[in-house]
């Protein structure tokens, strides 16, 4: 009954990135020691320095000691050579979000790590079995789904793909909580769980607004004080990027064609405007026109 766990000792993160930095964090926090591949000396700077930075307020708010923030930051080692990860036993890929580029990249570390490393990608969107497909002995692969920012974000998806070994998956498991995180195991479906169910959610709340059935503040006040919720579901959709959630939806709708997941047409023509949400500054709940016209009113 008792699947035997492996102890990961040496791990690979591939990007950092956004998502790579985070983990990568995470990982060296746990007292685990990081190997990073990125494409270029400046990239691997840029994440190496973000994570001092985000080290150095967690210090500055009583989180973090200097001296914890020191260990971290020297179990790093950066790398633009694929050679470089040999003996990593986990290898955690968070590179750009690209089939392409993801296939490539896992078919050549799975060839250069031993044959018993577990590969594991954080794909939000794509399907892990295609990538479990593009890398030799793919019973080693599983998807590990981390939530931005890594590293406040609880939870972990432990993704079985199709050819997953189950020891693969109870291994990745007992590392995602010797690492303080919380595993929820799903199998591979477009969006995961998380994803899943939110994406209809947010679609439609969409097409609710579009028809009149109250205005975006009304729909937001009741979700959040009637269920509970932290945020209401269009200022989530401001705070993810309207097109994040299209580009995310519209992959789901391809790859399954149900229903659910056909992007609104009210988001696509905010999307065709411009009206991003946070990071253009106008959306849903940011920036709306009725705010723009008492600010230029206003003395
Ligand atoms: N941003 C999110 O909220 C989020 C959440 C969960 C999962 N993800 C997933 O995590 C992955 C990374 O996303 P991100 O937001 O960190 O992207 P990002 O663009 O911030 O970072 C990607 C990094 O990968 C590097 N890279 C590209 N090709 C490479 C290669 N061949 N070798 C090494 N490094 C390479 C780039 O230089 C870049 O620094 C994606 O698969 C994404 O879907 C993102």
């Amino acid at each position: 009954m008792h699947t035997h766990v492996r102890d990961f000792r040496s791990v690979a993160v591939l990007g950092l990135g956004l998502m790579g930095r985070g983990i990568a964090q995470v990982i060296t926090q746990a007292g685990i020691p990081v190997v990073v591949l990125e494409t270029g000396e400046h990239r691997l700077a840029a994440g190496v320095e973000a994570i001092a930075a985000f080290l150095a307020e967690g210090v500055r708010r009583g989180k973090v000691t200097p001296e914890q923030r020191e260990a971290t930051l020297g179990r790093f080692t950066g790398t633009t050579d694929v050679a470089d990860l040999a003996t990593a036993d986990l290898v955690i890929e968070a590179v750009v979000e690209r089939a392409e580029v993801k296939r490539e990249l896992l078919a050549a570390v799975g060839g250069v790590v031993a044959a018993d490393a577990v590969v594991a990608t954080n794909t939000s969107a794509l399907s892990v079995t295609d990538l479990a497909a593009a890398v030799p002995s793919p019973q080693r692969v599983a998807g590990l789904h981390f939530f931005n920012p890594a590293p406040l974000m609880p939870v972990v998806e432990v993704v079985a793909a199709l050819q997953t070994d189950p020891a693969v998956t109870a291994a990745l498991t007992a590392f995602v909580e010797r690492i303080g995180k919380v595993a929820v195991p799903v199998r591979d479906r477009p969006g995961f769980l998380v994803n899943k169910l939110l994406m209809p959610y947010l679609n439609d709340v969409v097409d609710e607004l579009d028809a009149g059935l109250a205005s975006a503040e009304d729909i937001d006040i009741a979700l959040r004080l009637g269920l509970g919720y932290r945020m209401g579901p269009l200022e989530l959709l401001d705070l993810i990027g309207l097109d994040t959630h299209h580009h995310a939806t519209t992959s789901a709708y391809r790859a399954t064609l149900d229903p659910q997941f056909a992007p609104p047409p009210l988001l696509g023509q905010m999307v065709a405007a411009g009206y991003l949400g946070r990071k253009s500054g106008r959306g849903f709940r940011v920036g709306c026109p009725a705010a723009d016209t008492e600010e230029v009113a206003a003395p």
